[in-house]
């Protein structure tokens, strides 16, 4: 059973969907840790209601992101963590922790990339007009939301539909999602060649 730990500095309703799937035995692997950089993330209760290890790690005191993420992934690595899943983690992670986890952390990210990367991927489509948007699980790499695409889902817009509608249906397609890819990685059914992921038998 692969050892997923999930990183998540807010409300966490993508670690609530996660933990639910692996409740109904829809994920082969098991949340064993969950950190976050906000003593205040809701994220940290959810995982304490569930008996899941949790741990508040206060980036103020860490010199620098390279101490912070140097300390992150002693941390994941005496866990012996397979997967790190990042569910609205806000912190940019140095190369240092990307090149200490190859292709063993993921990302979910609310457009359809490459179009609209960074903060506030519903606001951008949205304010760009678009007809089309969705949701992407793709591997962490060190550019921004620029790893190999693991799933993508679409959502058209509806006409005259306001932000908060389509706030909502992109998030219900995120929590639907991210459980499925997380449960592929743990059955090995991901195979990265280049910027292409597939998914195997
Ligand atoms: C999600 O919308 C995700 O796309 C983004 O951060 C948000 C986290 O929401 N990366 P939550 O904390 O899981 O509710």
């Amino acid at each position: 059973m692969k050892r997923v730990a999930v990183l998540a500095s807010g409300f966490g309703s993508n670690l609530e969907a996660i933990l639910e799937a692996q409740s109904r035995a829809e994920i082969q692997g098991k949340v064993v840790l969950v950190i976050s950089d906000r003593r205040d993330a809701k994220a940290l209760e959810r995982a304490e209601k569930r008996g899941i290890k949790n741990l508040f790690i206060d980036p103020r005191n860490y010199d620098d992101r390279e101490n912070y993420d140097l300390a992150l992934a002693e941390i994941l690595k005496s866990e012996e963590v397979d997967l790190v899943v990042l569910a609205g983690f806000m912190r940019l992670l140095t190369p240092y922790f990307i090149k200490s986890f190859p292709l063993k952390i993921i990302n979910i990210h609310p457009s359809l990339l490459p179009s609209f990367p960074g903060t506030d991927g519903i606001e951008q489509a949205y304010a760009h007009g678009v007809k089309v948007s969705g949701c992407t699980v793709h591997f962490v790499d060190e550019g921004l939301d620029s790893g190999p695409i693991i799933l993508q889902e679409s959502v058209p817009l509806i006409q005259e539909e306001s932000i908060e509608t389509l706030k909502q249906r992109i998030q219900a397609l995120e929590h639907r999602l991210y459980p499925i890819a997380i449960d592929l990685f743990c059955r090995e059914k991901l195979q990265v060649n280049g910027r292409r992921c597939y998914i195997v038998e």
